[in-house]
């Protein structure tokens, strides 16, 4: 298969939920531009994103955020190589903007177009900045708001999913208890915010499926017992409670994550370990696997928080490094796929 040099221009992007975002990258891994345009105060009054919003948004929003990336990358739009968009999972309303979109713009400058997997740009995302290029072997953990996945990945577009969750994804529990807390959305940077002032012995939650031998997880019991610890407290809650609730539950979220992670490693053999996706913003997780990677002399990387919650450079090097190796371009006429598995 012919290959196209390192440096070719790729540019994504990616509205797979609620971000309109836009990247210029090459697959040396250098990321000349990453815009995000966020819609959390237009979701905020419902708390939780509005898919006809959503896309809507997207699509008010894509074509100046285009031209605004391309022009802080510097280049032109006749330098780009390749044309990409995120094709799933996600919402299917939101990815059919973004995908239509580059479709059309690949069409328009006779550029080939690339359908990128949202979890593979996940995956990549702990190696944006890294210098090589290069996407080593490692026992992967991605939390987002919607999906908490154990993936054993050989390199860029060869991975295995060890484990994933029965019910709610990690970030999706976060966001369904600031709700029950009364806290703004997304409850997930605010139960992290204020469980920093919070004692996380305060409250025993269930530590689900720790025990269960395998890399499944499931996050709705512990929601459950939030509910009903709820029930029994006075209110109005006193801040401090809040607090304490924050920093149990999320205590008892993590535990889970980094215990199956470990042992994915240990299973696998992996030296490696990497987190991604939203939740791998939270400082908590951070110290918590730093700690624990530490103690069992294994390798950590964890994506820059910049790349942690969806953005259109980890979909654009993605989609440059199978420019890079000659892959086939997605044809024009290929659908989405809202629940779009890993290869
Ligand atoms: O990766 P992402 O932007 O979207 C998906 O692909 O789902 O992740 C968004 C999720 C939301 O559930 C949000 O609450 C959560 O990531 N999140 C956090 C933090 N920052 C974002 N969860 C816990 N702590 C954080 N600091
Ligand atoms: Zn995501």
């Amino acid at each position: 298969m012919p290959t196209a040099p390192p440096d070719a221009l790729v540019l994504a992007i990616e509205t797979s939920c609620d971000e309109t975002a836009v990247a210029v990258a090459r697959a040396d891994g250098e990321i000349l531009a990453s815009e995000i345009s966020s819609q959390i105060a237009l979701h905020q009054p419902y708390g939780g994103v509005v898919p006809e919003l959503a896309s809507r948004n997207h699509n008010l929003t894509l074509r100046p955020l285009i031209e605004h990336t391309v022009a802080a990358a510097g280049i032109a739009i006749d330098d780009l190589a390749a044309i990409a968009a995120t094709s799933g999972p996600g919402l299917a309303s939101s990815l059919l903007i973004g995908n239509t979109t580059a479709k059309a713009l690949a069409l328009a400058l006779d550029k080939p177009f690339y359908a990128v997997n949202h979890l593979e740009g996940h995956l990549l995302s702990p190696f944006i900045g890294s210098g090589s290029g290069e996407v080593p072997s490692n026992l992967a953990l991605v939390v987002s708001g919607g999906h908490t996945l154990v993936v054993h990945l050989r390199g860029a577009g060869d991975s295995t999913v060890l484990g994933s969750t029965r019910d709610d994804a990690a970030g999706e529990a976060f966001d369904k208890v600031g709700k029950m807390l009364g806290l703004p959305y997304p409850g997930g940077p605010e139960i992290d915010r204020r469980a920093r002032e919070g004692n996380r012995r305060a409250f025993d939650f269930p530590r689900s499926m720790i025990d269960s031998g395998d890399f499944q997880f499931s996050f709705s019991g512990l929601k459950t017992a939030v509910f009903y610890q709820l029930k029994k407290l006075p209110e109005p809650l006193e801040e401090s409670i809040i607090d304490d609730l924050c920093a149990s539950f999320q205590e008892a979220v993590i535990e889970v994550l980094v215990a199956k992670t470990l042992a994915a490693a240990r299973k696998t053999g992996e030296r490696l370990v990497t987190v991604s996706g939203g939740v791998s913003c939270n400082r908590r997780l951070r110290e918590a696997m730093t700690e624990a990677c530490e103690e069992s002399g294994l390798e950590l990387r964890i994506a820059a928080p910049a790349y942690t919650t969806d953005n259109a450079a980890m979909i654009a090097w993605a989609a440059a490094l199978k420019h890079a190796r000659g892959a086939a371009p997605t044809p024009l006429d290929e659908d989405i796929d809202p629940n779009l598995k890993l290869a």
